[in-house]
């Protein structure tokens, strides 16, 4: 291991947070890290990707920048694709000073552009087919990445109830989830996605809470696994994100926030439960947008009353930002909408 390496081992090693008697946060510096450094040594051993070899891949942020920075430190030739609603100049030069070539598409709508994002990384792929493509979405790696955290929490926890986590490509709560099963078969699985996000079957449409919920559905996430999905709206996370900062000093970005909101309530409503909550990232590179008075101001709907509760919902249905629901998934497998998409 480099003296790089060492110090990115701290960013994907979580600080354990106690927010309750019995509410325990894994506090990530850049959650990411973990997978992708997970990833890419799963991808050298088995001669899938060479010592400073190709890597490409699709991102919206986090994962590609914990890919930059292994690319960096083990120099790998890293080319990235995102999209204009995705990435902000800041965190796009960012990438390109780790060394990264990064491919922008331009979304005006605000989509993400998934699809053709997804169409841009082919046509590289086909032009050197040696590159590595990490799939983050599909790679079976990105859960099993997780083996450290289920252990460390145990180590640390002990017995846990309930996992909280968000949901974006579902590896970190699904891979979590899936070891801590193993040992705790009662473990309830509880998934934060935000509205017009696919997961759990709303339309795709415009999201203001970025880095959970997705526009494709990954089969990283398995829904079998899941007892209960929440909603967060943007604006209650970005609220709940200031919360955690202002009682507890954790600077944490947006989707701790939501994560932390559904877990806090779960926590309250199960006082003799173990609840552990993952937080991906911290607030760094929120600063100009979440933690900002100015950029808050201009938000409709801002400053949102923070709600107590989850409106519980009987059917899948998208809301507005200001607003937070819930609905027992109960471990059922995708809907059938989304098996169609899958193509399975
Ligand atoms: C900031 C942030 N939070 C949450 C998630 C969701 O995590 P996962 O992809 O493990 O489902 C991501 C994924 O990229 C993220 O970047």
């Amino acid at each position: 291991m480099s003296g790089g390496d060492d110090f990115l081992a701290a960013y994907e090693t979580p600080r354990l947070a106690r927010l309750a008697p019995n509410l325990f946060a894994a506090c990530f510096p850049l959650m990411k890290l973990l997978p992708a450094r997970f990833m890419l040594e799963r991808a050298q051993a088995d001669g899938r990707l060479r010592s400073g070899g190709p890597v490409a891949e699709t991102t919206s942020g986090t994962f590609g920048l914990a890919l930059a920075m292994l690319a960096a430190v083990r120099g790998f030739d890293l080319t990235l694709v995102s999209a204009a609603s995705l990435i902000n100049d800041t965190l796009r030069r960012r990438l390109e000073f780790l060394g990264a070539i990064v491919h922008i598409i331009d979304d005006p709508e605000g989509s993400g552009a998934q699809r053709e994002r997804l169409d841009r990384l082919n046509a590289i792929l086909k032009d050197r087919p040696e590159t590595f493509w990490p799939r983050q979405y599909d790679n079976p790696d990105n859960r099993l990445a997780y083996g450290r955290l289920a252990e460390g929490i145990t180590h640390e926890i002990g017995h846990v109830d309930c996992l909280v986590g968000c949901v974006g490509s579902g590896g970190s709560l699904c891979g979590t989830g899936g070891f801590l099963r193993e040992l705790f078969p009662e473990l309830t699985m509880i998934a934060v996605d935000t509205h017009r996000s696919v997961l759990f079957g709303h339309a795709a449409g415009r999201r203001l809470l970025r880095g959970l919920g997705n526009s494709i559905v990954p089969s990283n996430l398995r829904h079998e696994m899941v007892d209960e999905v929440h909603w967060v709206g943007a604006l209650p996370a970005f609220g709940s994100a200031h919360r955690l900062h202002h009682d507890h000093a954790l600077f944490m970005g947006p989707t701790s926030g939501a994560a932390a909101l559904v877990a806090a309530w779960h926590a309250r409503k199960h006082p003799e439960a173990v609840t552990v909550v993952i937080l991906p990232d911290e607030g760094h590179r929120y600063q100009n947008t979440v933690y900002d008075d100015e950029w808050l101001a201009a938000l409709d709907g801002w400053p949102v009353a923070a709600p107590d509760e989850p409106e519980t919902l009987d059917r899948i249905e998208a809301r507005g930002e200001s607003e937070w629901t819930r609905l027992v998934w109960d471990r059922k497998p995708a809907p059938t909408m989304i098996k169609a998409e899958r193509g399975v």
